[in-house]
C-alpha cells in the first residue's frame, strides 16, 4: 500500500521533474526523508536459514547504532529470492524498479548475485553482499557501487590445503555442489593443496540443491584417499555431515572443508559433525571481546545461536551505518559514499577487517574443528587474506 502510493507520486512529481530540468535523487529525497533499504535473500529452501540470519545480523547492528542511517529513517522492503539464480534479475527489479530502494541487501546464492549485479550495474543503485562468493562481482564485474561483506568462495579454501598436508593427507577426494559456489572453491582448494604437495584424486559433484549424496559416498569408499574436502552449506551440509557418518566414512577419511559446512547447522548434525575440520572468517569461540558481547546480545534478541551468516548480516549492517554517518545520510551524493565505504574499518565479531581496492573484505582465514558441537578455532590458517581482485578495473 505504501509503496504503491509513494511509486505513483514519484511518478508525477517525474513529469514536472522532465519540465523543470530537476534530477530524480532530488526529488527521491522531497518526496521522503526515508532511506529505502531492500533485503533480497532466500526465505525458502535449503538457504532458508541463512538468509534469516543475515536479516538479523543486518537489523541488530542498525538498532545498536540507534536505528537511523545517517539521522534518516528507514523503510524496509523485502523478496524472497528462492535461491533461483532464473529469476535474480526479476526479483532484483522488483526491489530497484518497483520500490525505488536507496540499498539493496542481497544475497546468499552465488547464481541470483550474478543478477543482482546485473542490475546494479544497470541501475547504479548501492549493492551491498552480505555473504555470496562469485568472483565476478569483485572481480572482471565489479563496480562502484557493489560492496562486499562477506568473502570470495576461494578465499576460505586457499586457507585449506597446507594444513590438510601439513596433517599427513595427501591424496584428496573433491566434493560440491556444482555451480559458481563449489566451482570456486574448489578453485582455492587446488590451488593451496597442490602448491602444499596433495593430490587430489578424484572431482565429484552434484547439481544444485540435490543432496542425494548416497551414490558418491559410496564411490569415495572404494577411493579410500586420506582424506575428503568439500563445499556444501545450509540444510544440504546438514544432510552431507549425516549421510557421511551414516556410509561409515567419519572414523575412516577425515572430512574437510570450507567452513560453511559447519556453520549454523551443528545442532542439526549432531555427533555426526564432531571432529569436522574447515576454514572460514569466522568462529563461535573466536576469544575476542567484539565476538563475545556479540554472541550474548545476538541469542538474546533472536533466541538462537549466531553463525558466519549472522555476522556477514551484521557487518554489512555496520559498514552501511558508517559509511552513512560519514556522509551525513546523503545518500545522492555518489562519490562520498563510496570513499566512506571504501576506507571504513569494520569491528567485526569475526576480528577487525577492511576492505580491498575491488570492494571485499581483506581478513583472517581461521582453521577450525567442530568440538562439542561448537566450531572451535584452532589458529589462523591465513592472516589478512585479499582476494585477488583480478580484472577488476576499480582495483588498477
Ligand atoms: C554462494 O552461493 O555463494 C554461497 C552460498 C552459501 C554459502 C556460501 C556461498
Amino acid at each position: 500500500m505504501t509503496t504503491r502510493r509513494l511509486v505513483l507520486s514519484r511518478g508525477a512529481a517525474l513529469v514536472g521533474a522532465a519540465s523543470t530540468g530537476l534530477l530524480l535523487p532530488q526529488i527521491a529525497r522531497a518526496q521522503s526523508n526515508k532511506i529505502r533499504v531492500g533485503f533480497m535473500l532466500p526465505y525458502t529452501g535449503t538457504y532458508a536459514q541463512l538468509g534469516v540470519a543475515i536479516e538479523n545480523g543486518v537489523r541488530m547492528a542498525i538498532g545498536e547504532r540507534g536505528g537511523k542511517l545517517g539521522g534518516r529513517e528507514i523503510e524496509w522492503f523485502k523478496v524472497d529470492d528462492e535461491s533461483e539464480p532464473s529469476k535474480g534479475v526479476e526479483n532484483a527489479n522488483r526491489l530497484v524498479q518497483r520500490d525505488k530502494v536507496d540499498v539493496l541487501i542481497g544475497t546468499v546464492h552465488s547464481g541470483v548475485q550474478m543478477g543482482i549485479q546485473r542490475v546494479a550495474r544497470e541501475s547504479g543503485v548501492l549493492s551491498l553482499i552480505p555473504n555470496a562468493g562469485v568472483h565476478a562481482a569483485t572481480r572482471a564485474l565489479c563496480a562502484p557501487n557493489v560492496f562486499r561483506t562477506s568473502f570470495t568462495n576461494s578465499q576460505p579454501t586457499l586457507a585449506l590445503g597446507k594444513p590438510m598436508v601439513d596433517k599427513g593427507l595427501k591424496k584428496a577426494v573433491w566434493i560440491t555442489w556444482k555451480y559458481a559456489a563449489g566451482d570456486e572453491a574448489f578453485e582455492g582448494f587446488r590451488d593451496s593443496y597442490t602448491k602444499a604437495g596433495g593430490t587430489i584424486v578424484k572431482e565429484l559433484g552434484l547439481p544444485f540443491p540435490n543432496v542425494e549424496f548416497q551414490a558418491l559416498l559410496t564411490e569415495i569408499a572404494s577411493l579410500r584417499p586420506d582424506a575428503v574436502a568439500c563445499f556444501f552449506a545450509g540444510g544440504g551440509a546438514a544432510k552431507f555431515i549425516k549421510d557421511y557418518a551414516a556410509a561409515g566414512l567419519k572414523d575412516k577419511i577425515p572430512l574437510w572443508g570450507s567452513g560453511f559446512l559447519t556453520e549454523g547447522v551443528l545442532d542439526a548434525a549432531g555427533p555426526a559433525a564432531e571432529g569436522i575440520m574447515t576454514t572460514m572468517h569466522y568462529a563461535d569461540s573466536l576469544d575476542i571481546p567484539k565476538n563475545r558481547q556479540f554472541r550474548l546480545d545476538y541469542a538474546k534478541a533472536f533466541k538462537s545461536q549466531p553463525d558466519v551468516y549472522a555476522v556477514q548480516g551484521y557487518d554489512t549492517g555496520v559498514l552501511l551505518s558508517q559509511g552513512m554517518t560519514a556522509i551525513k545520510g546523503d545518500i545522492a551524493n555518489k562519490q562520498a559514499l563510496y570513499k566512506a565505504l571504501e576506507t571504513q574499518t569494520i569491528d567485526s565479531p569475526r576480528g577487525k577487517w577492511t576492505m580491498s581496492k575491488s570492494h571485499n573484505p581483506v581478513q583472517d582465514i581461521y582453521l577450525r574443528r567442530v568440538e562439542k558441537g561448537d566450531n572451535k578455532v584452532i589458529g589462523v590458517a591465513a592472516k589478512a587474506l585479499s582476494d585477488s581482485g583480478a580484472g577488476c578495473k576499480l582495483a588498477a
